[in-house]
């Protein structure tokens, strides 16, 4: 069942979205060399928490903490423990999400601690572009596969590969609704976007094979060959005048520009 916002129900998910960035924002701050992901996790915590919302993965199917942290080989849904300390050269994808006036926001950026090889910057760079790629066709009219092939053949294009276990969704009063959206697809099929669906689109892409594991923590998700893989994510809602997005990268970016360490 595919829930049509109003244009109220917009705002507010903009709003948490907002508060997502600024949190992604806060915990790319914070990353560099000795910190442990579960730092970063209680750094987010607060910051979600200070700011009047709660962090609805905190108990989501039993996850245990505010944020999933994936590092390097991991693709996705990362637990942040005290044992996993960032190092130069990692590539380390922030998932989290936010919970306040009824509705979630949810994003996700991958980033770079200090100087990372010029693969790894190159497999960032695409994978944003991906995403880029996606959201432009997120509109009144299109389908969802429009945005599924868009993501895969910019990818794939460049010999990454484009995981097939996880997908983006729909998102509102939960964090996961309908539809599900796929980062591989045939253009023309699937669900029709109409004004109002608000999606998250968030392509996870390898740099070697597309194949991925889930390990015995019951959560993350690791590539098969142990080559890096990549993730963003951002919410979309498809409005009158095309795709508006309600997370910002902008605040995000801005303030990794700012680290030095
Ligand atoms: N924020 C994630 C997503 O993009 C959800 C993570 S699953 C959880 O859909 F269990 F960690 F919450
Ligand atoms: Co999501």
């Amino acid at each position: 069942m595919i829930y049509l916002k109003t244009d109220e129900e917009i705002e507010l998910l903009r709003e948490n979205c907002l508060l997502v960035s600024k949190t992604l924002a806060e915990v790319g701050r914070h990353i560099k060399p000795g910190v442990t992901t579960k730092e970063l996790d209680k750094i987010a915590e607060d910051f979600i928490r200070s700011n009047g919302a709660i962090p609805p993965q905190i108990g989501y199917e039993g996850y245990p903490a505010a944020t999933c942290i994936s590092v390097n080989e991991q693709v996705v849904h990362g637990i942040p423990t005290d044992k996993t300390v960032i190092k130069e050269g990692d590539i380390v994808s922030v998932d989290l999400c936010t919970f306040m006036k009824g509705f979630v926001g949810d994003s996700a950026y991958t980033f770079a601690v200090g100087a990372i090889s010029d693969e790894a910057r190159k497999l960032l760079e695409v994978t944003k572009e991906a995403l880029y790629k996606g959201t432009a066709q997120a509109k009144a009219g299109n389908r969802v596969g429009d945005i599924s092939a868009a993501v895969q053949e910019y990818a794939e294009s460049f010999g990454y590969g484009v995981v097939r276990e996880l997908e983006g969704h729909g998102l509102g009063r939960k964090m996961h609704e309908d539809p599900g959206v796929p980062n591989y697809g045939a253009r023309g099929r699937g669900p029709l976007l109409k004004e109002g669906m608000v999606i998250c689109i968030e392509p996870m892409i390898t740099m070697g094979n597309k194949a991925v594991v889930f390990e015995r923590d019951g959560w993350t998700v690791r590539t098969r060959d142990r080559k890096p893989a990549a993730h963003f994510e951002f919410a979309v809602a498809i409005r009158k005048n095309g795709p508006d997005v309600l997370t910002d990268f902008g605040i995000i970016e801005q303030a990794i520009e700012q680290v030095n360490w």
